[in-house]
């Protein structure tokens, strides 16, 4: 069989069959210390999703254990720094005992199953060591991004009620500190339930310690014992929480299991980028997202592949330095973001041409659609036309991938994220929820329950349902505007909700609004997107300022600093529009479509304006567009 009809076969058998092939797969890639008794249970009305239910296994021992027999001195990390010419390299027996001093670490310190630990780290080896640390005990990681602010922080270790903060005093990214230690300070100023601090003294800098709240890293972990038995945990127990932003409300945080989503870790990747153990394999992503969580560390760590950890940036000090550590490290596997290649592209071919790339195999991407002239930059100068593209399509929710080109199987179609992944089974529908004819886009929902998929939103579960499981009865609904073509590929074409995806950062509309009428002379707020040719999509923001205030200049920076201070600063707005009005229909919805044209300059097609409540809102606005008060961050 070649691997289109495997391919062919095995998608068959995995949507008529989904019990009976995923038990073999699971047999694959899983070692549990106790089999399951059923493999899959999931109703979409309730929202109950369980897979290998019964099953007892730990996903450390998957990713570090596993492994020693054989390829001890195997290296799983290859650990980059920020300035280029200092990369350490880690070894599966090495990860592996660091990860038990910082598991018996923990458990010294009372942290016990279940609890909720939050990482909070720069792309540095104990990020990895971290995570591991925490599931080998059934602990629950929450990892928060580093560019988040103390604000967005504190929202988040609130809502999961952390016990415990691993930190560093700070971290270095594109030669800039990150000051993580006194953000955690800050975060923490409001009670929480964090009791305790341990701060990794990643840098020379000193910085404060609360004698009373945290410890040094070094001190509590080095002199610990370097073998933990791992705990066998239930199938359905929780691995960890990811904050992801939605349409209302505050982040949501995402909860994955154990062995549904470790299954899935492992499949996909093995099968997605075609892994051979000989390969030096680089995602780009940050631990602080998804793509970090499965394919930086649960995906590759567990099949006992050879990972790039990156501290820096794509430009620093020069655009070369991707290029450079693709040399190097002798990379066959770059799985990174378009913001990225565009970024990179801008910058000129010689940074890429004057290193040596042909031990490069696979490009993926991830995180946004790539356009078609990033693809085929891509495509061609990176890969000099020999590397196959993959643009996989999933999300912080999906645990996996789901759609993307399979090597051997899909053609290479620029832009388009190509077929199902197994066990995935997409559609498009219109507002009704019915199936639209092909090439006519919609609602991009999926059908079928696979074992990566979320099982809740932490403490929340009707938010879950209601998220997504309500819109289209019995469907998934993935919140995405997507077509398919009659071979059944998908091109996503991006967010139909108010999500905006900036730099492969997502963020939601209303997370901005609130930070913005949060500012004390702002009493209303409206945010969109706008395209942008590197970030994918850039944020343009409305604001309404209380009768008594004018628009001074120095108000826009201060706005900027607002939502930098409450979310984070890659959540900026790149235009601040100060008007008297915004549009709003006649049941009190901001016409956000119209805004939308207005900031794009699009005036002569402003759509139908007849429903709005205040039509002399148009006017004002188009003046205010023209007018001073109208600034742009440079
Ligand atoms: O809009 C889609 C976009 O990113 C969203 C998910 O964001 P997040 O949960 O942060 O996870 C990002 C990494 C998996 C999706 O709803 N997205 C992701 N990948 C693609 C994409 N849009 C188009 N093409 C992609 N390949």
């Amino acid at each position: 069989m070649n691997k289109k009809e495997q391919y062919a076969a095995w998608y068959r058998q995995s949507i008529e069959n989904p019990s009976q092939f995923w038990e073999a797969r699971a047999h694959d890639y899983l070692s549990c210390f106790q089999p399951w008794q059923k493999v899959c249970y999931w109703d979409y009305t309730t929202a109950d999703i369980r897979w290998f239910e019964g099953a007892k296994l730990n996903v450390a021992y998957h990713c570090l254990d596993r492994h020693l027999q054989h390829d001890a001195q195997k290296i799983a990390l290859i650990f980059e720094r920020d300035e280029p010419g200092q990369s350490e390299h880690i070894t599966y027996q090495t990860l592996y005992e660091k990860t038990c001093q910082l598991a018996n670490a923990l458990l010294q310190l009372g942290v016990r199953k279940g609890d909720r630990v939050c990482i909070y780290l720069p792309m540095i080896p104990e990020a990895v060591i971290a995570m591991l640390a925490v599931a080998r005990i059934g602990a629950i990681h929450s990892v928060v991004f580093g560019g988040f602010s103390p604000q967005a922080l504190h929202d988040r270790i609130k809502d999961a009620d952390c016990k415990l903060v691993i930190t560093a005093n700070e971290g270095v990214r594109g030669g800039k500190v990150v000051p993580l230690k006194a953000n955690v300070d800050q975060a923490l100023e409001i009670p929480t339930s964090v009791t305790q601090v341990l701060v990794i003294q990643n840098t020379q800098t000193k910085v404060p310690m609360n004698v009373l709240r945290d410890l040094y890293y070094h001190e509590v972990v080095n002199h610990q014992p370097k073998h933990h038995e791992p705990v066998p945990l239930d199938a359905e127990d929780p691995l960890f929480i990811l904050y992801t932003s939605g349409s209302t409300g505050k982040p949501k945080g995402v909860l994955h299991t154990q062995a549904g989503y470790l299954l899935y870790a492992a499949f996909t990747f093995d099968y997605v980028f075609d892994y051979q153990p000989q390969d030096i394999y680089w995602c780009t992503a940050d631990v602080g997202w998804i793509t970090g969580h499965t394919y930086l560390v649960y995906g590759p760590l567990s099949q006992g592949a050879t990972v790039v950890l990156f501290e820096g940036t794509p430009q620093y000090p020069t655009p070369s330095r991707f290029w450079q550590v693709v040399e190097q490290h002798r990379v066959t596997t770059l799985y990174t973001a378009p913001t990225a290649i565009r970024a990179l592209m801008g910058a000129g071919d010689q940074y890429v041409t004057a290193h040596d790339r042909s031990s490069l195999r696979v490009l993926g991407s991830v995180g946004e659609p790539i356009n078609p002239e990033a693809w085929q930059w891509y495509y061609q100068v990176v890969g000099e036309k020999r590397c196959p593209i993959l643009d996989t399509w999933w999300q912080t929710e999906t645990g996996g991938i789901l759609l993307a080109p399979f090597l051997g199987v899909a053609e290479q179609r620029p832009g388009c994220a190509g077929l199902p992944f197994f066990g995935v089974v997409p559609a498009i529908v219109d507002v009704a929820g019915n199936i639209t004819p092909p090439d006519v886009a919609g609602d991009l929902i999926l059908r079928q329950a696979w074992p990566g998929q979320m099982r809740t939103v932490f403490g929340d579960h009707k938010r879950f349902v209601q998220t997504y499981f309500r819109k289209h009865s019995g469907c998934y609904l993935s919140g995405d505007e997507a077509k398919q073509d009659q071979q059944g590929y998908v091109t996503v074409r991006g967010r139909a909700d108010d999500v905006m995806n900036i730099s492969g950062h997502r963020i939601g509309t209303a997370e901005v609004e609130s930070a913005l009428v949060a500012y004390h002379c702002v009493i209303e707020a409206a945010v969109v997107s706008m395209p942008d040719a590197l970030s994918g999509e850039a944020m343009a923001a409305y604001v309404v300022l209380r009768a008594d205030y004018i628009w001074e200049s120095d108000l826009e920076k201060k706005l900027m600093q607002q939502v930098s201070a409450v979310i984070g600063k890659f959540a900026k707005p790149k235009k601040i529009y100060c008007v008297e009005v915004l549009p709003k229909t006649r049941s009190g919805k901001i016409m956000r479509r119209l805004l939308r044209k207005i900031a794009n300059h699009e005036l002569s097609d402003l759509g139908d304006v007849s429903t709005l409540a205040n039509p002399e809102s148009v006017t004002a606005l188009i003046d205010a567009l023209q007018k001073k008060n109208i600034s742009s961050e440079a």
